[in-house]
């Protein structure tokens, strides 16, 4: 005999496969080509949507400092990628201190979420060196693509 609650629990796993691929939280759109070329290739593209507008505006308006970095872009860039990363920012709060909060990976979400499965001391693993570094686990990353399917954690580096 089947039972009704299994059934549902099958639609609802069929439902959520069938979300658009930006909306499901691991999977985002980072194809702006701009904002590829400027801004993944010191790293990956980070998805506009893990931070909220403010923490994206205070971020464009010191990249001369940019984590001890310079990564100026000429006017015209600079207004194209802040009004791509502006129109698909996150919603999610992002602040510290009365600062909007310039890191992903110092987000109480990031934290959060990274507590769960990894062990504290993961990001000084030789293989990860920064939370920044999200291609060491999300091997997808460079594509937007933080699901379950292409994260391969370091070796030594599950809890
Ligand atoms: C010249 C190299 C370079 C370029 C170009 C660059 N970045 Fe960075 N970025 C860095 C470095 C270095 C860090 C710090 C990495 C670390 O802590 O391991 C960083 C960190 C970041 C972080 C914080 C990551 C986290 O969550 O800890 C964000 C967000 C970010 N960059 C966005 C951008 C954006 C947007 C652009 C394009 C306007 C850009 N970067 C261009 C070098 C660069
Ligand atoms: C040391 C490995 C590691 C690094 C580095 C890392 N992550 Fe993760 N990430 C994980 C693990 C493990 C999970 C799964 C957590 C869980 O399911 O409880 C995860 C989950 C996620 C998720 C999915 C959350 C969800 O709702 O399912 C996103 C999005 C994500 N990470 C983004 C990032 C970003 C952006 C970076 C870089 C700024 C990053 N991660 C760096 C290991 C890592």
């Amino acid at each position: 005999m089947r039972k009704p609650t299994a059934n549902l629990a099958v639609c609802l796993l069929a439902a959520m496969a069938a979300l658009p691929a930006h909306a499901d939280g691991q999977r985002f759109d980072v194809r702006n080509p701009a904002y590829r070329q400027e801004c993944g290739s010191c790293h990956v593209a980070y998805p506009p949507q893990l931070l909220p507008a403010a923490s994206w505006r205070a971020l464009m308006n010191g990249l001369d400092r940019h984590f001890g970095s310079d990564a100026s872009l000429d006017p015209a860039s600079h207004a194209e990628i802040l009004r791509y990363l502006e129109a698909n920012a996150g919603r999610r709060h992002a602040r510290a201190a009365g600062k909007p909060q310039l890191r992903i990976s110092e987000t109480r979400w990031f934290v959060h979420e990274h507590a769960e499965e990894l062990p504290r001391d993961i990001w000084k693993h030789p293989a990860v060196k920064s939370a920044a570094n999200c291609a060491a686990c999300h091997t997808a990353a460079d594509s937007g693509d933080y699901s379950g399917r292409s994260l391969r954690l370091p070796k030594g580096a599950g809890k």
